[in-house]
């Protein structure tokens, strides 16, 4: 085990809750529910995550997520996660949730952001981990639907930090949200979205001007176009850069193929992050581990990703001074 990559103190910026559903409590919640699952076995659960590509894990994901009913569920959840990640020596996360996955299945607005909310409320006090709450819009649905999910968070403001974009990009482009993003950026909320993951450059591009975006979800695409790079090396827009999720949804064929190190070397303001650990094998530290053993990165390649997690994420500049001097 390489000890840098789960000692050095991170932040996580790129993480779906709902991606962090390990099939044990998978099983634990569906009979808590009295919900039928497709697998006999956590075992086979595992044998079935095998992905091709962005769409094949969604649907499989979608469907995990079905057994998260109540409040104590999603409490469950996001307190299973804060241990895990704790021992990684996470200090700081910023997680999404999907409402729509959960409001289009009866379970309500209200349920979903107060069990994560509690639980991070108790990971602050008893864990030490600081964090902040994402929303992201499901692309694959329409702007009507963003805006009728955009009026349920008007009523948590104080408990959600910032708006995101997820689920099947390529058809879905940044520019069908621009209207609700308008008025999310009003309203106070910070921005992020998806771009560039399986979409191309234009998608970012989009991104970044019509949806005014703090960080680029991924990003991993913007090497194909050269103006991009230097745009995103002069801002230092962070790039929230999932290498474990890539392998598994083949948007690259091997480790040793992915651009992660080459983004570093241009400059770019480049994170860790792994996006659904329980479906992609491998948390934080695991993500930090591949990278550093499948690209050769130096001991100083990891500080940087290090302290990049603090500089991207959307702490105090004070909170970020705290948390760079450990
Ligand atoms: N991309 C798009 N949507 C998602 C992802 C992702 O990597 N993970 C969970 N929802
Ligand atoms: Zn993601």
């Amino acid at each position: 085990m390489n000890n840098l990559s789960f000692t050095l103190p991170k932040a996580e910026l790129h993480l779906h809750i709902e991606g962090t559903l390990e099939p044990e409590l998978m099983f634990k919640l569906a009979q808590r529910n009295n919900i039928n699952l497709p697998f006999s076995s956590v075992e086979e659960a595992r044998k079935a995550y095998q992905f091709t590509n962005l769409q094949s894990f969604l649907n499989i994901y979608y469907q995990g997520a079905n057994v998260l009913q109540t409040q104590q569920d999603f409490y469950d959840l996001t307190y299973a996660y804060l241990t895990k990640v704790s021992e990684q020596n996470v200090r700081h996360t910023e997680i999404f949730f999907d409402p729509q996955t959960h409001t289009d299945r009866g379970i309500s607005f209200e349920t979903v952001i107060n069990g994560i909310y509690n639980a991070l409320e108790t990971g602050k006090k008893e864990l030490n981990i600081t964090s902040k709450i994402i929303l992201c819009f499901l692309r694959h649905l329409s702007e009507k639907k963003a805006f009728e999910t955009f009026e349920k968070a008007l009523l948590f403001r104080d408990k959600i930090i910032g708006i995101g974009l997820d689920s099947s990009e390529v058809g879905n482009p940044p520019s069908k949200f621009k209207n609700v993003f308008d008025q999310a950026r009003k309203a106070g909320f910070l921005t992020v979205a998806h771009a560039g993951e399986e979409g191309s450059p234009e998608y970012i591009w989009e991104a970044i001007n019509l949806l005014k975006v703090s960080r680029i979800d991924h990003g991993v695409r913007c090497l194909e176009d050269a103006k991009l790079v230097k745009y995103l090396r002069e801002t230092q827009l962070p790039l929230t850069v999932c290498p474990l999720s890539n392998l598994k949804l083949k948007v690259f064929n091997t480790m040793k193929d992915h651009n992660l190190k080459k983004l570093l070397e241009l400059g770019l303001c480049v994170t860790v992050n792994s996006d659904d650990p329980a479906y992609f094998g491998g948390y934080i530290g695991e993500n930090f581990q591949t990278i550093q053993e499948e690209l050769l990165l130096t001991d100083e390649q990891m500080y940087q990703l290090a302290k990049n997690s603090f500089q991207a994420s959307f702490l105090s500049q004070e909170e970020k001074e705290k948390l760079l001097k450990i």
